[in-house]
């Protein structure tokens, strides 16, 4: 999952996917891939995936369904748009802009309402893991923004991403068995509200903060982990790639067509 924040304008993110759809077939070989630019460029960036596997996200979203709500974007429009996931609760909205667990919890919900993914975020700062707090923390997080979720709405798959605040763009990233065993934390808070079928079947956990080609790999397939968020690794198209080639097992290479008519023409 790529989240571009604020850092491309709308050509520049076009022209990112496209970049990155001429490899869509490598890149989603053995991945799910999200791409998640800022609002105004959806549509463009729509444009240049729209016959790939590529998915689209959206980076945030508002909690109603419509009304006089200047400025704010609702799952509703983002559907037109065909965003098939919506980042929720990222650290720098709950940090720079005030959002608290009240406002995750209705954002969240809104987005489940409408059979959109939440790539719902969660993580520690750095004075709550100094202070030894950050698995109260996260669990708490998980738990606040599920609370309205009962079962029978959870239709869809959930994708929670755990990412330290002080990991986040500070080319320091978690050590990858804490990382994991924070993902283990936030399977025990999900195993608090919900019973194991369900945990193991509708939830991804994924982790986020200075992911890069040399590190990606020990997060992707370390259970509970199964992925990956990633902000400044994925502005460019070689590392970007860098990043899949790192993950994706190696297949043979695909038979060109030439070599295929030759062979066609040898057995008639
Ligand atoms: P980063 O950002 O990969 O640049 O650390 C990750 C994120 O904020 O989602």
């Amino acid at each position: 999952m790529a989240n571009w924040k604020m850092n491309l304008a709308v050509e520049e993110s076009a022209s990112l996917a496209g970049q990155l759809a001429k490899s869509a077939r490598e890149l989603t070989r053995a991945a799910d891939v999200v791409l998640c630019p800022s609002f105004p460029a959806l549509p463009r960036v729509l444009r240049q995936i729209a016959q790939t596997d590529i998915a689209l996200g959206a980076q945030d979203v508002f909690w109603e369904d419509e009304g006089n709500f200047t400025g704010e974007v609702s799952v509703r429009q983002l559907r037109e748009l065909h965003c098939a996931y919506v980042i929720v609760g990222h650290s720098e909205r709950r940090r720079l802009l005030g959002e608290t667990d009240e406002m995750i919890r209705k954002k969240t919900s809104a987005v489940i309402r409408n059979n959109v993914t939440p790539i719902l975020c969660v993580g520690e700062s750095n004075d709550e893991r100094r202070s030894g707090r950050q698995e109260l923390v996260v669990a708490s997080q998980v738990k606040e923004a599920l609370a309205n979720i009962r079962p029978p709405f959870l239709a869809q798959r959930i994708v929670i991403a755990y990412e330290p605040m002080w990991a986040i763009a500070s080319g320091e990233a978690c050590d990858p068995a804490e990382a994991k065993r924070m993902g283990e934390v936030i399977t025990y808070a999900l195993l608090e509200l919900y019973d194991s079928p369900l945990v193991r079947d509708n939830f991804r956990i994924t982790y986020g903060g200075s992911v890069t080609a040399d590190n990606i790999k020990e997060y992707v397939d370390f259970d509970p982990l199964e992925g990956v968020l990633v902000g400044g690794a994925s502005l460019n198209a070689e590392s970007f790639l860098g990043m899949a080639r790192a993950v994706i097992p190696s297949a043979p290479p695909k038979k060109t067509q030439p070599q295929r008519a030759r062979r066609a023409k040898k057995k008639r």
